[in-house]
């Protein structure tokens, strides 16, 4: 699958502007991760860019939250069980198995802390310093819905120290951010 059928994938089944944002940096995030890795670019960026693609269909109804992106994506003909399981993986402790199963709960949070940031600068994610994003996940009122404690803990379990783990997901949102009005 080209990255381009992924997004149409996106478009079709979101309905909400923060939903199809949240989904392009989380996507950005993981690719960034993935090159650190050496890691599949693709398959990383695809679970990133699809792991709340029900989201606007199950706020109300959590149960089915990433089973109903699941049943979809199936249907659409994606059966990479590598991604499909990081979805799950990243609602689901019990599914955490490999690198990309982690990877994708610390890309949610640290992305949604950087759009956060970004949406409130003058010039956006461009320019961005980990620093002033460091500041923002001290302040506890900013995006309180950003699990802090996922961004936090990333370096006893990717092995990445904080600030390199920043670094990287700045430069992730940063690709992505022509696409998602962030420049
Ligand atoms: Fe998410």
């Amino acid at each position: 699958m080209t990255r381009d059928q992924a997004l149409e994938i996106v478009k079709k089944y979101t309905t909400k502007e923060i939903t199809y944002r949240h989904l392009i940096s989380v996507e950005g995030v993981m690719r960034a991760l993935a090159r650190h890795f050496g890691e599949d670019e693709d398959t990383w960026g695809f679970a990133g860019l699809w792991h709340d693609l029900d989201y606007d269909h199950t706020a109300d109804d959590f149960d089915r939250h990433t089973h109903l992106t699941i049943e979809w994506l199936r249907a659409e003909g994606m059966d990479d069980d590598k991604i499909l399981n990081a979805i799950l993986a990243h609602k689901y402790p019990d599914h955490r198995h490999s690198l990309i199963d982690t990877a994708i709960v610390h890309a949610d949070a640290v992305a949604g802390l950087i759009v956060a940031a970004a949406l409130v600068r003058p010039e956006k994610a461009a320019g961005m310093k980990v620093s002033s994003v460091k500041k923002k996940l001290k302040e506890k009122s900013f995006a309180p819905g950003v699990e802090r404690e996922e961004i936090r803990n990333v370096e006893e379990s990717l092995g990445i120290p904080l600030d390199e783990f920043l670094a990287i997901a700045i430069a992730g949102v940063q690709d992505m951010a022509p696409e998602i009005q962030l420049v």
